[in-house]
């Protein structure tokens, strides 16, 4: 997960590969390094955040029209200016720049050490440099030395390497782990996302696993691993920089939330039969009768993502009758989950390269599943590697924290549920019913975002507590989930996500003054079991904040803050109620100055197991 970029053509590489840098700095903030090939080699790292590797640049002349650099989250070694990439062998012949493990990184430092190298890190990417360096002394040709070295790794990787020997150059590998190739005049930009790239070039190659390119300013040559040569051509992208920026917004985490109501649009775009009350999605029909014939549904995913998918397991069980599981991903490549060829496997993923989730993937194929994924990224691996797919459509999102992706995912998941159930025994007026007011949804999240002066002021006074309980039932179980879950990323206040009638099991027992609860408890048929919830807690002598259905003013008199989400059925309620749990959470990080798009210690793509 840490950030890769690479700039070759004829403009000074510095300015381009510190700009991209700074746009993929989400991926890893642990320590940047940047290297460029003028007359000479030159190579700058520093330990920390991008800005401090500006410092250490600061009065030196690194010119030159081709170079590398790299943004990193630690794996393999502390975040040291030593660990920092780009690394160089035993000379600065190669410089090479890593994202992924190399899993046989131990067999080979040893086998390298034995011929003598010098090792600086006590990183796995620094033997490719070394790699290479051993195997150009066979192949004197750095084309053929790379390639020669891709062979002997095992693992995951995006890796990109320059060289003195020769300058007019980048070369470019990759499994498992995100690389794209901006297409521009005379020049090219390689970066792990597209938001390094769209700022010079629309025309983007995706790189597939398992693939080499050479990238020279004026063309990029792809082949596979057996050497032939793979014709690909460059896509039009249709992100803007100023999707990927954040205009007003303090933080993108914020500038995402306010996106809800256009993302929710544009989930349903084009997807809406309002008149058969169903939904279509383009990327299923190739499954045709497969798709109709499933038997059980299993969803798996990782982080927030995973919750979208409980919410759905409860949609799909209730509305669909199809028998539905929802699984972490890291949990079902275990290998001990029951699946079988009639069984459809849906991975739910923002960036659509989350290791795991990408490995659940594989494992379901494996075992003859039919494979669907709903990924934000168009051409990540996971869009790439499903049988079939949805895409969110919702644009970038930067802020490590996920926000508008969830209600993304939940809306496609909405649409998805009446989808099926439709050609189950849901009736036309339900389906119509719920499709209409699937394509109401964004005015109503609009609402909720109007709430946010109250939210803000609900955060401030809350901020002084040092642990929370979310409660929900039933849909809005998995918002309780996903409420505590935003709560400890960007503030690292303690918080735990809990179902109602759990809490006499145990939490319970924490309840005082001093541990405020906060109850999802909008209308619907949980509803009486929430309240009942929220007098035990006020009789432990507990806090209580609550989500309720406007015009509920019966809640105020128990709970000691009450914030109203607009009437909904009670399927959709979740959608609502989640903004109101984003805002929450993002406005109690604010007050405690927390470094809210960049948690410590997080990554927004995570592309190691
Ligand atoms: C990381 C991010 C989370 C995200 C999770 C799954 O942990 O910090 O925000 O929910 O990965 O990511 P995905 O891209 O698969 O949805």
């Amino acid at each position: 997960m840490c950030g890769i970029v690479g700039y070759i053509g004829k403009k000074e590489a510095l300015p381009v590969l510190l700009a991209g840098l700074k746009r993929l700095e989400y991926r890893g903030y642990d320590s940047a390094g940047v290297a460029v090939i003028g007359e000479k080699v030159q190579l700058a790292k520093s330990p920390g955040r991008i800005f401090k590797l500006e410092k250490v640049l600061e009065g030196k002349n690194f010119s030159g029209n081709v170079g590398i650099a790299h943004t990193r989250w630690a794996t393999h070694g502390k975040p040291t200016k030593a660990n920092a990439h780009p690394h160089i062998g035993c000379n600065d012949d190669f410089l090479i720049a890593h994202n992924g493990i190399i899993e046989n990184y131990l067999e080979l430092k040893s086998e390298l050490l034995g011929k003598g190298h010098k090792f600086r890190s006590q990183t796995d990417s620094e033997v490719f440099a070394h790699l290479l360096e051993e195997e150009f002394k066979h192949y004197h040709n750095f084309e053929a030395s790379f390639k020669s070295a891709i062979s002997k790794i095992r693992g995951a990787y995006g890796i990109i390497a320059i060289s003195k020997k020769d300058k007019e150059k980048i070369l470019i590998a990759k499994k498992s782990s995100p690389i794209v190739i901006g297409v521009g005049k005379n020049e090219h930009i390689i970066a792990s996302d597209l938001s390094a790239v769209i700022g010079y070039t629309k025309d983007v190659i995706h790189l597939s696993d398992d693939e080499i390119a050479v990238c020279e300013s004026d063309g990029v040559r792809i082949s596979n691993l057996k050497n032939e040569a793979v014709g690909k051509k460059a896509r039009k992208v249709e992100y803007s920089l100023e999707e990927a920026e954040k205009g007003n917004f303090e933080t993108f985490m914020k500038k995402e939330i306010f996106e809800s109501p256009e993302v929710i649009k544009n989930a349903i775009r084009g997807r809406l039969l309002e008149e058969e009350g169903t939904a279509k999605f383009g990327g299923l029909e190739e499954a045709g009768e497969r798709l109709k014939n499933v038997k059980r549904v299993m969803i798996v995913a990782c982080g927030t993502s995973y919750y979208a998918g409980l919410l759905a397991k409860y949609w799909f069980s209730d509305l669909t009758h199809l028998h539905t599981d929802v699984e972490i991903a890291s949990e079902f490549k275990t290998g001990n989950i029951d699946i079988e060829s009639s069984d459809l496997v849906i991975a739910i993923s923002q960036s659509g390269e989350t290791a795991d989730t990408l490995g659940a993937v594989r494992e379901a194929k494996k075992r003859g599943a039919l494979t669907m994924g709903i990924v934000n990224v168009v051409g990540s691996a996971i869009s790439q590697e499903t049988d079939i797919g949805i895409y969110n459509h919702a644009g970038p999102e930067i802020s490590v924290a996920s926000t508008k992706a969830f209600i993304s995912q939940a809306t496609v998941l909405a649409l998805l549920t009446i989808f099926f159930a439709r050609q189950k025994n849901m009736s036309l007026k339900e389906g119509k019913d719920l499709m209409r007011e699937i394509s109401g949804l964004y005015a109503k999240v609009g609402q909720v975002l109007g709430q946010q002066k109250t939210i803000q002021e609900i955060a401030e006074k809350y901020a002084k507590y040092k642990n929370f309980i979310f409660l929900g039932r039933k849909y809005n179980f998995p918002i309780a989930l996903e409420g505590a879950l935003k709560l400890k990323e960007v503030s690292y206040i303690h918080a735990e996500g809990y179902a109602g009638g759990e809490l006499k099991h145990g939490p319970l027992a924490m309840i005082d003054k001093n541990f405020p609860v906060f109850c999802i408890s909008t209308k619907g048929s949980v509803y009486d079991k929430m309240l009942s919830n929220m007098e035990e807690i006020k009789s432990r002598g507990g806090k209580v904040i609550c989500v309720a259905t406007a015009g509920d003013k019966k809640l105020e008199n128990i709970a000691d803050d009450v914030v109203y989400v607009p009437r909904s059925s009670e399927m959709l309620s979740p959608i609502l109620a989640v903004v109101v749990t984003q805002l929450f959470a993002y406005f109690l990080a604010r007050v405690l100055k927390r470094d809210i798009d960049k948690p410590r210690n997080l990554a927004k793509s995570v592309t190691v197991e």
